[in-house]
């Protein structure tokens, strides 16, 4: 691949892995806080296809650096401005659920879209929108899943009586994907949101976990409300072990230390999100991505 990666700060690790995967330079995006709390950001020379790394959790403040990043690569020469966002922040926000509500969903997709010529990013939360392409709208918007990576995660130690959970309906697509070749039993919650860190959760058939090691599985935790409830549940139904799985961890500690006194006793997550459950690189899933997007973005080279 004939591209350059320009990671920012916090994404160095993450953005230098999947570089080395695809054999080309990883340069830092270099930005200054002016006293005001403006930003100022320089990037580095760049090859015609330029990867901008940055994942999108505490995206308030880092938008406006990406957007001023895209603008800065386009006049070092950059043909083509691919985003990879590995966390794609919010996604969750798809329609007004009370009278006045922005809907982020759509408003941060065609900001996105009007600076960027692709978007790569890891199982984001659609859940009223059926695909990627709709929220960031004429732009090549590609969506990799992480159930691979942590079904392989878990194959490596898992008991094979263990149970694997999603905590509520959205998390079905995850759970099955990630029970499909491992051949484990798959539970799913019903779920009802009460507020930002309270929810209500029913696990139709929860007596199948009595003496039986559990994993719950979602796309992302948050607050770690869900799968707070769900371990309360899993627990008194007889569950001998839980663990947690996901593929992005925005919980901080001290939500975490909550999950481990309910009794979740290892929570694991991919690299998209900085932080101290990440147990597993998503670079391999990314470069793949990244491969098939090159052919299809090959004739911009030629200027
Ligand atoms: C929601 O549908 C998602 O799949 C997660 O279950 C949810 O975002 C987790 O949020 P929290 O950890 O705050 O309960």
């Amino acid at each position: 691949m004939i591209a350059t990666i320009h990671g920012f700060e916090e994404a160095a690790g993450p953005a230098r892995r999947l570089a080395d995967l695809l054999q080309i330079d990883c340069r830092i995006v270099e930005v200054r806080r002016f006293p005001d709390g403006e930003s100022l950001v320089r990037v580095a020379a760049t090859e015609r296809m330029a990867i901008l790394y940055r994942s999108l959790d505490r995206p308030n403040e880092k938008l406006v650096e990406l957007m001023l990043a895209a603008a800065a690569l386009r006049d070092r020469g950059a043909g083509r401005v691919i985003l990879v966002a590995p966390y794609l922040g919010y996604m969750r926000q798809d329609m007004a659920f009370h009278p006045g509500e922005a809907v982020s969903q759509q408003v941060v997709g065609k900001l996105l879209a009007a600076h960027f010529d692709a978007l790569v990013t890891v199982d984001p939360h659609l859940h009223r929108v059926a695909t990627l392409a709709e929220v960031v709208p004429g732009i090549d918007a590609v969506a990799v899943s992480a159930a691979e990576t942590l079904a392989g995660m878990l194959r490596a130690d898992t008991a094979p009586d263990t149970i694997l959970v999603g905590p509520d309906m959205e998390s079905r697509p995850w759970v099955e994907a990630v029970a499909a070749p491992l051949g484990f039993r798959v539970l799913v919650g019903e779920k009802q949101r009460l507020g930002d860190r309270q929810v209500e959760l029913a696990v139709p058939g929860i007596e199948a976990v009595r003496g039986r090691p559990v994993v719950l599985i979602d796309d992302l935790i948050s607050s770690g409300g869900t799968l707070l409830r769900c371990a309360d549940l899993l627990r008194a139904a007889g569950a001998t072990r839980i663990e947690a799985v996901a593929t992005h961890c925005l919980a901080g500690t001290e939500d975490l230390a909550h999950l481990a006194a309910v009794g979740i006793t290892r929570i694991r997550s991919t690299d998209t999100i900085a932080g101290p459950t990440v147990s597993i690189a998503i670079a391999p899933v990314l470069g793949a991505a990244l491969a098939r997007l090159e052919s299809r973005l090959y004739d911009f080279r030629q200027p």
